[in-house]
């Protein structure tokens, strides 16, 4: 059976930078309880700018195709990680395959939000493993910039996320000992609406007694209402203390379940790239894996969180520094609205 290797790795950040002090214009916030309560310093926005979430996969995805040493038409299937797509449908998966010019190959978008570029993984794994495609491209991107909440009431979440794209090419491997050696998926749905935004979505437009006067017509319809623009439904919002508590409990055990899978200890790994949620998260489950600090790898500083994109563009970074070489045991982990946690272990 063959394995999945990461043939190739690409990324790709929008121009503006935007610190800490700039968001200072637009809401009551400082610089010290921003880099204190999650490490960021500064993220980028594509904002005012014509990128979108698939011009920016596009990007990555070119990156980590030419360094495969592979052209576009290469390519046996599309995998794409967001929760910023550029419509609500179709899929940025199709978008892509149009913009670069790709055969009439299939086009999956996966959810998942913060965990959706390790479930995207696993996916194209599965694929590879069964002999179905040799070459994936598996792409996390997110334009976060163009839909928070610049204003007081929106702080909590609005400073955190940053825009930006990763992009891997998962190939058909047949040398023993290397790729993606498991993968491992989990959701918790009873905490569904502790980080979320219900709009677009029927949640909130549910049928009610009082649209009976409009008879069939209202059957269907969008209603946008002021109050739903007043509870900020159109927003992400995010329940703080009760993710941390989750995420520094979950991130532990899925990163344990993938060791213990395949007879290994927190020891054995030579990078570990979790989802860059928060500096202080990362930081806690170094603690709790007793791991040393180049056992992992953080660039949220930089960036914020890019939710799907954070661990793509992080591996590419680690990569590019040569923190990851061959022969290396890596660990990808995520945890994030959902609730959803998963991880990929892989011998690079
Ligand atoms: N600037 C200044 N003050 C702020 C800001 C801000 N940007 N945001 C919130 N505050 C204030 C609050 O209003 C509150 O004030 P009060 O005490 O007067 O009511 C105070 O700071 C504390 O608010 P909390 O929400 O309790 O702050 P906390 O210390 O928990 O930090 C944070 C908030 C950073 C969001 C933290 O809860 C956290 O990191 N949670 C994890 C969530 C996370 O990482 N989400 C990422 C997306 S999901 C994912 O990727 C897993």
């Amino acid at each position: 059976m063959p394995t999945s290797v990461i043939a190739g790795i690409g990324m790709y950040v929008p121009q503006q930078v935007v610190t800490n002090h700039d968001l200072m214009q637009y809401m009551d916030t400082t610089d010290e309880w921003i880099q204190e309560r999650t490490g960021i310093q500064q993220r980028r926005y594509a904002h005012r700018t014509e990128e979108t979430t698939t011009t920016m996969g596009v990007a990555a995805a070119q990156q980590a195709i030419e360094r495969a040493g592979l052209t576009p038409q290469d390519i046996d299937f599309i995998v794409f990680a967001t929760l910023s797509p550029d419509y609500y449908f179709p899929g940025c998966g199709v978008l892509l395959q149009r913009a670069m010019g790709m055969r009439q190959i299939g086009a999956l978008d996966v959810r998942n939000q913060c965990s959706g570029f390790v479930y995207a993984i696993s996916v194209a794994d599965q694929f590879i493993k069964t002999g179905m495609y040799k070459n994936i491209l598996v792409v996390g991107a997110e334009k976060h910039s163009f839909g928070l909440d610049f204003s007081t009431r929106g702080r909590n979440v609005s400073v955190i996320f940053g825009d930006g794209a990763g992009a891997v090419v998962l190939q058909a491997n047949e040398e023993p000992n290397r790729g993606i050696l498991s993968t491992h998926l989990h959701s918790d749905g009873n905490e569904a609406e502790i980080l979320a935004m219900y709009n677009p979505g029927t949640h909130a437009n549910k049928w009610k007694p009082e649209l009976a006067d409009f008879g069939d017509a209202a059957m269907g319809q969008m209603f946008v209402t002021q109050p739903m623009l007043d509870k900020e439904q159109f927003y992400p919002n995010m329940d703080g203390p009760a993710v941390f508590k989750t995420a520094v409990v979950k991130f532990p055990e899925v990163i344990m379940e993938s060791l213990n899978a395949n007879g290994l200890t927190p020891q054995d790994l030579q990078l570990l790239i979790p989802h860059q949620a928060n500096l202080r998260i990362s930081q806690f489950v170094q603690q709790r894996l007793k791991l040393r600090d180049d056992q992992v790898y953080n660039n949220i500083q930089q960036y914020g969180n890019t939710t799907a994109a954070s661990v793509p563009i992080a591996l590419c970074e680690a990569w590019q520094e040569g923190r990851v070489k061959n022969g290396d045991l890596v660990c990808l982990a995520a945890f994030g609205s959902g609730f959803t946690w998963a991880s990929a272990l892989l011998r690079w």
